[in-house]
């Protein structure tokens, strides 16, 4: 357990559990949220003994409504506050974590809420979910990388529709969209995260990193680069296999 106030932070037989953690006001994102995620995602980073994360959100209502609106409108500017924002760049670290995390996603799942999904390698929603960027229609752009990282999900069309419209899609949508990768009914949220995450424990830690690393590294390189790294990140671990066999 920590000592945080906004996330829970949790570390079980090789996972790391997160929980979005302000449920009376639908785990919405403030900047302390943003200073106890900083320090999470590095624990997570830093610790061999993480195998595979998992981010959830407390309470009934949902995963994360998007930011703290009370938040942004009394910061000094939008401008000043985008800046401290990026000047600690959570989604940057989020995004270079090496073991795999799993999103479980419930109710309203909003604007930063989408892209503390999109920086998740996998993601399950429970029935009745509800996904939108309402950033454009409030005078902002999503800054916590979806413009990005949604294009790079769902396609530039539907990327720019969503953020455009700030429509909100249910989990039908969502996954013919390929936002998520599963729809559950809502007591098998946890259970079928939780199941995936265990297997995942299971699997060799270095093969599970290296195979991150070379579908999401090379998903941003031309093929002939992607395959390249492929080739040596499966040399590095039979190389790693190798020494462990001979001492
Ligand atoms: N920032 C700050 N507080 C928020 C919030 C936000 N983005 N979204 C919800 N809340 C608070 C509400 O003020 C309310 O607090 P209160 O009980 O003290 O009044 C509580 O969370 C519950 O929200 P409420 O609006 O009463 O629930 P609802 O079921 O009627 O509506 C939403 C839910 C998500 C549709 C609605 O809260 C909403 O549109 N929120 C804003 C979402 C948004 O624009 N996010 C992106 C910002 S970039």
């Amino acid at each position: 357990m920590s000592n945080f106030e906004t996330v829970i932070f949790e570390r079980r037989d090789g996972i790391a559990y997160v929980t979005l953690n302000r449920p009376q006001v639908l785990n919405v994102y403030n900047i302390q949220m943003r200073d106890e995620l900083f320090q999470v995602l590095g624990a997570i980073k830093d610790d061999p003994e993480v195998l595979v994360a998992v981010f959830k959100g407390a309470g009934e209502r949902g995963f994360c409504a998007g930011a703290d609106l009370t938040e942004f409108l009394t910061a000094p500017s939008p401008t000043i506050a985008r800046q401290v924002r990026w000047e600690r760049d959570v989604w940057g670290l989020f995004l270079s974590v090496p073991q795999p995390v799993i999103a479980a996603l419930h109710g309203y799942v909003l604007g930063s809420g989408v892209e503390v999904a999109l920086c998740c390698d996998i993601r399950i929603a429970s029935e009745g979910t509800q996904f939108g960027l309402p950033e454009v229609g409030l005078g902002i752009i999503p800054a916590a990388g979806a413009t990005q990282t949604l294009s790079r999900a769902v396609g530039q069309a539907k990327a720019l529709e969503m953020i455009l419209t700030g429509r909100r899609i249910g989990v039908k949508e969502a996954l013919d969209l390929r936002l998520i990768n599963r729809v559950v009914p809502k007591d098998e949220l946890l259970p079928t995260v939780e199941g995936m995450a265990r297997q995942i424990t299971l699997l060799d830690p270095m093969a599970v990193r290296n195979v991150k690393q070379a579908v999401v590294r090379g998903s941003d390189l031309p093929l002939p680069e992607g395959l390249s790294l492929e080739k040596r990140l499966a040399s590095s671990l039979l190389q790693s296999r190798a020494s462990v066999a001979s001492q």
